[in-house]
């Protein structure tokens, strides 16, 4: 019998690990999905901002699940971790992959995940938590901006804000302490400028030892050099100048905290990721990466069905080995014109043109995202990133030139993508080259 899997979201994420699955020959549903999911799995019209409670939400998806006897579960979006919906679909008797809410705190509390990683020695950016706004305010009169402002209140809708000026990080503190969300907490963070920002994504089964380690990622959060922050506008897999010892760093980093969360009584099944920028911490995720997974899924070669499954058993250890094809791949957003950039304002319901003609590109997948259908079954704009145009190549420069010729068949008003994904990968790739080449004269 076919695997049922039905996954939970509506972003280029779980477009990506729908396709794989599908690939896999699993019966796919998603919950909601968006316009161009059913290419890959039956959409099933059950969303959060649907149901009048979180709780009527979780009944609703488990009453599905077990009617239509789904074998596993994929939780997308970190908001939903962090109402506790694998605690509560647990409870009713079905299969998830993602941590219970305890161990997803890592990431939903910004304030959670600086103290564990501090706790084992892992380095990241100079931080203070208050809960009296007198004190915040009187903190950022004095302390070197920019700053980043994060609020611990789950209910804010937007929860992080980088200041550059005092005036800036007093009506944010206004904002996130007492307007919008009084009484809540916040966490004021140095801002990382320099360094490469990498993540690396690992699947753990909850016995604090087990991790299988994916390749180390780049994700790309701004679309323009010095571009406000955005959800992550571009990735690409494995970041070729990050040697070996790196890379076991960065795991170390993984199977430190694992160990942490687990002696802190809160074993972590699921996905983990910490985001680096240069050699600081920037934060964990406790759910696949967007962008990365669109990469990722390009290069998964082994099950990831048998990779989830085994996770929310918690034995890894049943799991096979888990294979990645050798070469690079490539994901470049199509955004809605004005994201990722000071004062824009995306506009949407835009027809959406070319996602054939990019399909003819050698290997490029197109993953659908910020898109809904129109009355003639037409795909339209209905986001900020609509669209991941992915690639695979034997060399990164191939996987990103095939990217991006996939992109540019793509064509709807006001379209915008970032022009510098994976180039300062190869810079710093060709630098490495050029060094090892003095180091080893002929
Ligand atoms: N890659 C950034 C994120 O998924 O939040």
């Amino acid at each position: 019998m076919r695997r049922r899997i039905l996954i939970l979201g509506s972003g280029g994420r779980e477009a990506a690990l729908a396709w794989k699955f599908h690939r896999e020959q699993c019966q796919v549903y998603i919950a909601p999905g968006n316009g161009g999911t059913d290419r890959w799995a039956t959409c099933v019209p059950i969303a959060l901002e649907g149901c009048a409670t979180s709780k009527d939400y979780f009944y609703a998806i488990a009453n599905f699940a077990l009617q239509f006897h789904i074998d596993l579960i994929i939780i997308g979006p970190e908001k939903l971790l962090e109402m506790g919906i694998v605690d509560s679909l647990v409870a009713y008797g079905l299969r998830v992959f993602g941590p219970t809410q305890a161990a997803a705190a890592i990431e939903c509390s910004k304030a959670d995940g600086k103290d564990i990683a501090g706790v084992r020695g892992i380095q990241t950016a100079g931080y203070r938590v208050f809960t009296n706004p007198g004190e915040a305010f009187a903190y950022v009169e004095v302390a070197q901006m920019p700053v980043v402002i994060k609020t611990e209140d789950p209910r804010s809708g937007e929860r992080t804000r980088i200041v550059r000026t005092v005036s800036e990080a007093t009506a944010a503190l206004r904002f996130f302490m007492l307007q919008g969300n009084a009484g809540s907490s916040v966490i004021i963070e140095q801002v990382i400028e320099d360094g490469e920002e990498l993540s690396a994504h690992a699947v753990a089964d909850g016995d604090g030892k087990s991790a299988v380690h994916f390749p180390v990622a780049q994700d790309h959060s701004q679309l323009i050099p010095g571009g406000p922050f955005t959800g992550g506008v571009g990735a690409i897999v494995p970041v070729p100048w990050v040697g070996r010892e790196h890379r076991a760093a960065i795991h170390q980093t993984t199977v430190e905290t694992l160990a942490e969360l687990h002696e802190r009584g809160r074993p972590f099944r699921g996905l983990l990721y910490p985001q680096f920028k240069g050699p600081y911490l920037l934060e964990y995720n406790a759910r696949f990466g967007d962008p990365e997974t669109q990469a990722y899924m390009r290069l998964l070669e082994s099950s990831l069905y048998n990779l989830t499954f085994a996770s929310a058993e918690g034995d890894l250890a049943s799991t096979d080995e888990v294979r990645w094809r050798p070469g690079y791949a490539a994901s470049i957003a199509a955004v809605s014109g004005g994201y990722g950039r000071h004062g824009g304002k995306p506009q949407y319901r835009f027809p959406i043109m070319g996602i054939e003609e990019a399909e003819q590109v050698p290997s490029v997948i197109v993953f659908p995202a910020g898109v809904r259908r129109g009355e003639r079954g037409e795909l339209l704009t209905d986001g900020n990133r609509v669209l991941h145009v992915t690639a695979i190549g034997k060399t990164l420069e191939q996987a990103l030139a095939r990217a991006y010729e996939g992109v540019s068949c793509i064509h709807f008003t006001n379209m915008d993508f970032s022009r510098t994904i994976g180039q300062s990968a190869l810079m710093l790739q060709s630098a490495q080259e050029r060094q090892h080449i003095r180091n080893n004269p002929l």
